[in-house]
């Protein structure tokens, strides 16, 4: 470990270890804003330093950021973006069970690089319908395979005939036949789909797709040639996508405690849709509750872990030590800590509950220690430097807000005033209680009934794609790290020294006395 030099007094004296500095505010909520860090004697480089954390017996992540499981944050799309940057996509539950099956499926069968479900045309169509569907769906591509009604492939369409002046031509005359136009079954791609798509693309120059069907010629997925040289590119990152044992992608899905017609709770309901995720290969379950220090919560992940002795169940969301303690004794591995920090919560505001993030980790953090548990921060988190502030108490983070204007978020663009944004919103707002997540927030699914709502709805700006986003956000946490001294996660949390800051400490800390061209983070 790197050594610590704690020779001056008067450091001590000022920066304390988490538990000498909580205890000293013990009468004041704080959060991220309300400290920052103190830096300590390095031997270590960003660049050098492991971001790997393992939140349970079988969920270990390569980067501690998991997407939230919430209805304009986490599907398919996200969760797999976030496994191939080495982290956990939870995807919500604010869909029919089935859903939710199919779209754990989508991960756990993704194929790094296959578009699983390209955009596909059909015979009968003309040039002027591909051209208004380009328009509408805004694609930045013209060449689509040509399907008929049981997905059988046959042909492609090539942008060089996608053209206004060919609009009342039919597909069907100008596409290119089935007979000449390359295709690979899964099973010819075997063990490693990129390098086979990479050697097709080298071996056919000039062609630029590589379709891929099934044993009866279906469409099963497309490879494009730019993709596979942007992943060959990547190979050589430093963080290693997140993968189980037989190498597919990890994928997390949350569940609810649902309650039957009579309000208890939905035993059979809850342990049926276990079952299917299971089955689909999901890596760990979520019981995702506003209120997880509660019995409906407790008794969901009791059963859980009863009938699945190995799985990795993640519960929440709670703020205190006795919190974490209950849902650790009824078998949660990992508990999500954080009610009201959240970037579209109400809930403080609404009830009048909740705890400052950072203290809520301090407290929960001391008694996950004892009870060999992790916890994981849920909700508030706008910089890295927040992340590096909850990883000093945390194994992980989840991140809403942050990750809601990416592109791989669900929900389309919308354009205000020449900007693009994507809507973001509380999974306790009306609007997302009425999609069906009303039992997260303890009220009845009947949208007639009155509930008090304990989120907003709201808009985000779009951002870059995930990607980006997420090499800004572990850039941030590697310098973090290197001004500790920490290695990796555990020494960063060993290491973490903190002091309050006033006021004017924190106006210091942002960009001051100047005109700002652009912003860092
Ligand atoms: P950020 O700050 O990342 O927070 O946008 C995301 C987290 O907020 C929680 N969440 C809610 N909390 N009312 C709340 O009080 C809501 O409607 C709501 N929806 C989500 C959740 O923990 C999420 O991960």
């Amino acid at each position: 470990m790197a050594p610590i030099k704690e020779s001056d007094d008067h450091d001590s004296e000022f920066f304390k270890p988490a538990d000498a500095f909580f205890s000293a505010y013990g009468h004041l909520g704080l959060t991220y804003d309300d400290v920052t860090l103190a830096t300590c004697y390095s031997e270590v480089l960003p660049g050098d330093t492991q971001l790997e954390t393992t939140l349970a017996e079988g969920l270990t992540l390569n980067i501690p950021m998991i997407s939230s499981d919430m209805d304009t944050v986490t599907e398919a799309r996200m969760a797999i973006a976030m496994a191939l940057n080495g982290g956990l996509g939870l995807i919500h539950y604010n869909m029919s069970e089935a859903d939710q099956l199919a779209e754990v499926s989508s991960v756990k069968n993704n194929v790094h690089g296959l578009i699983q479900n390209p955009a596909k045309v059909t015979a009968d169509q003309v040039i002027g319908d591909v051209l208004h569907l380009i328009e509408k769906k805004r694609f930045g591509f013209s060449t689509f395979p040509v399907v008929d009604g049981r997905g059988k492939l046959l042909g492609l369409l090539s942008g060089h005939v996608v053209k206004p002046r060919y609009a009342k031509r039919k597909v069907a005359e100008a596409l290119t036949p089935r007979s000449q136009v390359h295709a690979l079954s899964k099973k010819e791609l075997g063990g490693d789909p990129i390098a086979r798509a990479d050697r097709f693309f080298t071996d056919h120059p000039g062609i630029h797709k590589l379709l891929v069907v099934d044993e009866e010629d279906r469409l099963q997925g497309l490879f494009t040639m730019s993709d596979i040289e942007r992943i060959n590119q990547e190979r050589n990152a430093q963080f290693k996508p997140a993968r189980d044992a037989s190498f597919r992608l990890i994928c997390g899905a949350a569940v609810s405690a649902t309650r039957n017609a009579f309000g208890e709770l939905d035993r059979k309901r809850i342990l049926t849709h276990a079952e299917g995720l299971v089955e689909r290969g999901v890596d760990v379950i979520a019981v995702s509750t506003a209120h997880g220090h509660s019995k409906g919560v407790g008794d969901s992940v009791r059963m859980l872990r009863e009938a699945f002795p190995r799985l990795p169940i993640i519960a929440g969301n709670v703020t205190s030590a006795a919190g974490v303690e209950y849902l650790a004794a009824c078998g949660a591995n990992a508990i999500k800590v954080g009610q009201g920090p959240g970037s579209i919560c109400t809930t403080r505001i609404v009830a009048g509950v909740g705890i400052p993030q950072l203290t809520a980790l301090y407290v929960a953090s001391r008694a996950a220690k004892k009870d060999r548990v992790t916890i994981i921060a849920d909700g508030g988190i706008t910089k890295s430097g927040d992340m590096v502030k909850a990883l000093t108490l945390a194994h992980a983070v989840i991140c809403g807000g942050i990750f809601a204007g990416c592109p791989e978020a669900p929900g389309e663009v919308m354009e205000i005033g020449g900007k693009p944004y994507k809507q973001y919103r509380g999974m306790g707002s009306i609007a997302a209680m009425k999609a069906g997540s009303a039992a997260r927030y303890g009220h009845a699914p009947d949208p007639g009934r009155k509930v008090a709502p304990e989120g907003v709805d709201a808009l985000k700006e779009v951002t870059n794609s995930l990607d980006r986003v997420i090499a800004q956000l572990i850039g941030g946490i590697q310098s973090g790290m290197g001004y500790l001294g920490a290695a990796n996660l555990s020494q960063l949390r060993d290491n973490a020294r903190f002091i309050r800051v006033s006021p004017a400490g924190q106006r210091e800390g942002e960009p001051h006395d100047v005109v700002e061209l652009k912003t860092g983070n």
